[in-house]
């Protein structure tokens, strides 16, 4: 069966490696039939590629071929992506995607399109790289209500805030690395600024509780106001600083979903993921608490989802896939700092009797080296709107939420 793949990045040539590298294995999984990539599409030159023979900087070649079935794209963004997906699924041609922007900004549409045409538009890549979480959120907890979620949703960031707590590394050294590694996106603000975890939330916020949710309608904090010393004060009661995707199921018609770094403490499943590692747990009524691991970002790690899908593409070549969500509204996603009550970390120049004429109870936090104008302590439970009441004329360096996961 020929294939094709849109964009030889890192995701795109590490599915090229696991088809070819797998040859062994992956006719047994579809029943018969071996998988051959037929063109790889990019822009680029690659002129010392074994694949040669097979790039293209023309669309058309893939649009138009005929024994083309399966299309990979992992050429990430919405443009051209979106054009060239739509295009091959109006086709009839099956599309698997890495690509968490797109899905995010337009998985409605480009799903609609699939189930219109008879074709699968498969999207296991796009959240948590190589962690199955699509299919188990949609198929085997299906009898679920879901509460909620909270999800540990970049790779890069939580290498960096690893390396922050464990090696006392500053943030922009443990970033040169992680993008040498070739888990940062491009733009590396993506990844720190909470962007990349965000679309994450709504592909998974959308899948969860069935209609679409939008970027623009989730509020996301990335980790650059972290700091060591921030690092310090949380380690002092057991916690550690990941930076959390979270959705909360509210009514069925609202939702609350944000991204923002989190104190998360030890006993926590989500506390131990660290490196480049990704964790989705999710909270269901029947379940319980359920959590999945692995490697969130890489080369052969999210390419094993995807040609997983490609596999599932090809086994299943007449039946439509069974998730999908239907149209989101503007008042769906209720602003959190209203509505969802927790504990914060706070951080200010401050003396301890400020503080504590201002909130009825807090927990103070030390570190060594702290500076005698320096307070750091826990608020018991309020709105992030409360808190920010609460501490009109301080003045304030940092508050972190606390989570509940
Ligand atoms: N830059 C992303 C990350 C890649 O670090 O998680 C996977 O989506």
């Amino acid at each position: 069966m020929k294939v094709a793949v849109m964009g030889y990045g890192t995701v795109g040539s590490g599915v090229v490696e696991v088809i070819e590298s797998h040859s062994n294995i992956i006719p047994k999984r579809i029943g018969g039939d071996t998988l051959e990539v037929a063109h790889i599409l990019d822009l680029r030159d690659f002129p010392n590629d074994p694949h040669k023979d097979i790039f293209t900087k023309d669309f058309n070649d893939i649009l138009n071929d005929p024994e083309v079935k399966i299309v990979a794209e992992t050429m990430g963004g919405v443009n051209p992506a979106f054009d060239f997906t739509m295009k091959l699924l109006k086709a009839g041609k099956s599309v698997v995607t890495s690509n968490k922007e797109l899905v995010a900004q337009k998985g409605l549409e480009l799903l609609q399109a699939a189930e219109e045409s008879g074709a699968n538009y498969l999207i296991e890549a796009s959240v948590g790289g190589g962690i199955p979480i699509i299919r188990p959120l949609t198929q085997c907890l299906a009898a679920n209500n879901i509460e909620g979620i909270a999800g540990i949703l970049n790779g890069t960031t939580n290498f960096i805030l690893t390396m922050m707590i464990e090696k006392g590394m500053s943030f922009d050294e443990a970033l040169k690395i992680a993008q040498e590694k070739g888990y940062a996106e491009k733009d590396p603000t993506a990844d720190v600024e909470g962007h990349d975890a965000c679309r994450k939330v709504c592909i998974l916020a959308s899948l969860a509780f069935g209609k679409h949710v939008y970027p623009s309608q989730v509020s996301a904090e990335g980790i650059t106001n972290i700091s060591l010393e921030d690092v310090s004060y949380i380690n002092s009661v057991n916690g550690v600083i990941k930076l959390l995707g979270q959705i909360k199921y509210i009514s069925d018609d609202k939702i609350a979903a944000f991204v923002s770094p989190a104190v998360v403490y030890n006993g926590s499943q989500l506390a131990s993921v660290k490196d480049v590692f990704n964790a989705v747990l999710v909270r269901g009524d029947a379940v319980g608490d359920v959590c999945f691991y692995g490697a969130g970002a890489g080369k052969l790690p999210t390419a094993s989802a995807v040609v997983a899908d490609i596999i599932d593409c090809a086994k299943h070549t007449e039946r439509k896939k069974i998730f999908g969500w239907g149209a989101g509204d503007e008042d769906y996603v209720v602003d959190y700092k209203s509505t969802i009550k927790m504990p914060f970390y706070v951080r200010a120049n401050a003396g301890e009797s400020e503080i504590s004429a201002k909130f009825d109870d807090v927990k103070f936090l030390s570190r060594t080296g702290q500076p005698s104008n320096e307070v750091a302590f826990i608020t018991d439970i309020m709105t992030e709107n409360e808190l920010t009441q609460r501490l009109e004329g301080v003045d304030v360096i940092n508050t972190i939420k606390v989570t509940n996961y």
